[in-house]
């Protein structure tokens, strides 16, 4: 099947520029102008519009256990969503669970995974116990494409690693060429504090907000961001969602560490008034991070503009306000811990973007091209290059659109962003060269998406 997309402006993270592209199979086999016509089967006038690599969310979590619940979203409904707005490729999180080894994650997280996606997707490996006996089971990981390993500094008994453990998994994962992100904060103090704000019949969700603040976000960031220098290995930090902790981050660049982060689209546009919404309203946002001060939202665009944080992803981990976040009702602990995203995310930074004047090849980095060399998958995804799987986005900057959970595909039943409008908007999309929206619809399968297998980390 050969596929010309015409009349298009194609932006990369590096160049800006209008031509043609020519798809054959699943792969970009030329870029020009009045490219020939002989044996092509399908023509798109993408005249008016921007083509740029498909959208790459490295953080979400489809049907996740978590909190005496289940994430909203499966394989197939969520990745469905993302290929709505403009994502073709996911990374989920493969949870070791007590007992379980690196491979029977895997193999679960396989389940759950194969045959279900309409886009590509991989796992990172998060490892909530290091023994001995699993380190010779790192190489294993690896070969299997899974390149990239999370620990939690958050969340006692259940997912939290000590010291020594972030110590070891660093290591590891830096001399096998990998990259360990971190999810930073201070678990211990804020167990404490949690059991304090409870006794003192401080349930309501806001309180959420009070027991993990920026402080021990940074707190967990700073040791994280330093153990990794002293295992002499690379770190990533996850949801970054607050100038404290983002600052710590630049100091580690500052001295030259191979220390990188993310931010998440809620913190570009929400901050901790939300919290104080009537009616149990403020559940909606209790995730983790939460949600921090409004003037923090202008540093971490501030901070992605300057390349102190890469990407933004979502952590896209969504519950239904029915049913699922009314568990904690009476008690903050009880709600489980986060929100959807994984549809919005190219639009909301698209527009916000745009609203601070960001070049658009900034924009296609952080939501596509610094994840692709960062987790591994470069030039493969994250850029329109001859050679490049055909995972391309021909999007709309005129078209306006109200985000509402009565119009996405996720499945949830509330929007962090309802009612919010902006410009901007998919309006084709292509996996591997396969059209999966157009006009609005989805045209693609379950099962379209492929496990990716990825590579070492590329620096930014
Ligand atoms: O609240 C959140 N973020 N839930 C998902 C798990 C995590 O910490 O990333
Ligand atoms: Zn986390
Ligand atoms: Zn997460």
């Amino acid at each position: 099947m050969k596929t010309l997309i015409q009349n298009g402006r194609i932006i990369t993270a590096a160049d800006d520029y209008s031509a043609d592209v020519l798809i054959d199979g699943e792969t970009i086999s030329a870029i020009g102008h009045k490219l020939p016509l002989a044996g092509v089967d399908k023509i798109i006038d993408a005249g008016g519009k921007y083509l740029i690599p498909g959208a790459i969310d490295p953080h979400v979590h489809m049907e996740l256990p978590f909190g005496g619940t289940v994430s909203s979203d499966t394989f197939e409904t969520g990745t469905r969503a993302a290929a709505f707005g403009g994502t073709t490729s996911i990374i989920d999180f493969a949870i070791q669970y007590k007992g379980k080894t690196f491979q029977q994650t895997i193999d679960d997280w396989h389940a759950k995974a194969s045959g279900n996606c309409a886009i590509d997707y991989s796992y990172h490996m998060a490892v909530t116990e290091y023994r001995p006996d699993q380190e010779k089971e790192f190489a294993r990981v690896i070969d299997q494409g899974i390149t990239t390993f999370k620990l939690f500094l958050a969340y006692p008994g259940v997912f939290m690693v000590d010291d020594q453990t972030m110590f070891r998994v660093m290591r590891s994962a830096g001399e096998a060429g990998g990259l360990t992100l971190v999810h930073a904060e201070n678990g211990d103090a804020i167990t404490l504090k949690i059991a304090e704000l409870m006794a003192a019949g401080k349930t309501e969700p806001k309180y959420h907000e009070e027991s993990r603040p920026p402080v021990m976000q940074a707190d967990g960031t700073a040791r994280a961001l330093r153990v990794a220098e002293f295992a002499n290995a690379p770190v990533f930090i996850v949801h970054v969602s607050c100038e404290a902790s983002m600052i710590e981050l630049m100091r580690a660049r500052d001295r030259g560490n191979a220390a990188y982060g993310e931010t998440c689209t809620q913190y570009l546009f929400l901050d901790k008034s939300y919290y104080d919404k009537p009616d149990f309203e403020g559940a909606k946002y209790v995730f983790t991070p939460p949600l921090a001060p409004k003037q923090d939202i202008e540093q971490l665009w501030k901070a992605l503009k300057l390349g102190y944080l890469q990407e933004v992803s979502t952590d896209h981990c969504p519950f239904n306000f029915n049913g699922q976040k009314e568990l904690g009702r009476g008690d903050f602990t009880k709600i489980p811990n986060g929100g959807p995203g994984v549809e919005d995310r190219l639009s909301l930074v698209y527009d916000g973007a745009m609203k601070r004047g960001w070049p658009l090849t900034k924009w296609v980095d952080v939501c596509s091209t610094a994840s692709a060399k960062l987790f591994g998958m470069f030039p493969k995804k994250g850029t329109i290059a001859v050679g490049s799987d055909a995972d391309i986005v021909i999007f709309d900057p005129n078209a306006k659109r109200t985000i509402s959970a009565k119009t996405h595909h996720m499945n949830c039943d509330y929007s962090l962003f309802e009612g919010m409008e902006i410009s901007g908007k998919p309006t084709t999309v292509l996996s591997r060269g396969k059209v999966i929206i157009e006009n609005g619809q989805y045209v693609g399968r379950k099962g379209d998406g492929q496990f990716l297998k990825r590579g070492a980390t590329i620096g930014v």
